[in-house]
């Protein structure tokens, strides 16, 4: 990792240096200071608040086939989701001080035309990062893809992260009798059944998974929300209960290693059991965002749902952060703050 320096009113960027062979290193990413010019018209100046970090860049850094959005080219700045505020307009519908989502993070500075920012409610949420919540994620592949229903016994994988730890809490708030989660420590199977309301979880680094599976729901699931592919698909199959439904949210075998994942397995038990497997991403289903915004804030208020985030300072941390988050160091959404 370099750092570079100019002179004027500047402010730290991260570029991709070079592409990783598997997990990235702090060598894969370059932080150069650039100025920051004032807005031309038609431009709108935003500072940077919070950097969502996802697991989902480690596939747009490398050369693995299948990715759903444009790859980041070598020494090209990284795009990902944040929030900033307004500090400079040049164009009347966006003014000074407003709120805005867009997809020019990992920079101090985001400098563009109005069609990449999209103004959000200042008052919505108690911290501006909770705009850049994976709840929506949670809740399309719950209600839209996995058609959840009362009574059902839901699995989550990767159950204490950004995108499982709401998972299995809008589970049983949208009337699953019995939700059982997986995670990568006994810190953090803890933190599911004492804190996330986990009715049973287990540590997926603790012997065969199909066994945990099959001790944590002995009467089978109907739903599985699928975080990470590999052997806790293949158990969850196994596991499932005829007509269950699998939503394929995220690949994190596959993204934390960099090494295919051989996949379901033997689609028998699919056949015999009537099973359903959808795979999905977000973008599709952004018809449902003010629903589900409605019924997120309210969960919030009355206090029925926990929202975990960890928080990490400074831009300069943000490639050490990614790193560490794919290994499983933080719980709930990891955003980097870069501004307040
Ligand atoms: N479909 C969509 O629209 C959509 C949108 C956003 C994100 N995603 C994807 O959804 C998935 C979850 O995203 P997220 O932000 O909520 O991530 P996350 O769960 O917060 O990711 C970090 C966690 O991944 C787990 N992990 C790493 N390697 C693993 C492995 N080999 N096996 C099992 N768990 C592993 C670690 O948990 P443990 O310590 O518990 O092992 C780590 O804490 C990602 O694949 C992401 O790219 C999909």
């Amino acid at each position: 990792m370099t750092i570079s320096s100019l002179n004027s009113r500047t402010g730290l960027e991260v570029r991709l240096a070079s592409r990783p062979n598997g997990l990235p290193t702090p060598d894969n990413f370059e932080i150069v200071e650039v100025p920051v010019p004032d807005p031309a018209p038609g431009q709108v100046l935003v500072r940077n608040l919070y950097l969502s970090l996802d697991p989902g860049v480690l596939m747009l850094m490398s050369e693995q086939p299948g990715v759903p959005r444009p790859r980041y080219e070598i020494g090209e700045v990284m795009y990902g989701d944040a929030i900033g505020e307004v500090i400079a307009s040049a164009e009347p519908s966006l003014a000074e001080g407003d709120l805005v989502v867009h997809r020019l993070g990992w920079r101090e500075y985001a400098l563009a035309g109005p069609e990449a920012f999209r103004r959000v409610d200042k008052g919505a949420y108690p911290t501006p990062s909770l705009h850049l919540s994976f709840g929506l994620v949670a809740y399309v592949g719950l209600m839209e893809i996995a058609q959840l229903r009362p009574g059902d016994t839901v699995f989550v994988s990767s159950a204490a992260g950004a995108i499982g730890s709401l998972a299995g809490q809008i589970a049983r708030l949208k009337g699953a009798a019995r939700v059982v989660g997986s995670a990568g420590s006994p810190e953090k199977v803890r933190h599911l059944t004492d804190k996330l309301g986990y009715d049973a979880a287990f540590d997926h680094h603790d012997g065969p998974v199909l066994d945990r599976l099959r001790e944590a729901a002995p009467d089978g699931i109907d739903v599985y929300f699928d975080n990470v592919g590999g052997e806790q698909l293949r158990a969850a199959i196994e596991v499932m209960n005829e007509h269950g439904r699998i939503a394929v949210c995220g690949a994190l075998t596959r993204q934390s290693t960099g090494r295919p994942d051989p996949g379901p397995g033997d689609l028998l038990s699919v056949v015999g059991k009537r099973l359903t497997i959808r795979g999905f991403t977000v973008h599709d289903h952004m018809d449902r965002a003010a629903e589900f915004g409605e019924q997120f804030r309210g969960w919030l208020r009355e206090g029925s749902l926990v929202y975990d985030e960890t928080v990490i300072d400074g831009l300069p941390n943000a490639p050490r952060a990614l790193i560490d988050l794919v290994r499983g160091r933080y719980t709930g959404k990891t955003m980097m703050r870069l501004g307040s």
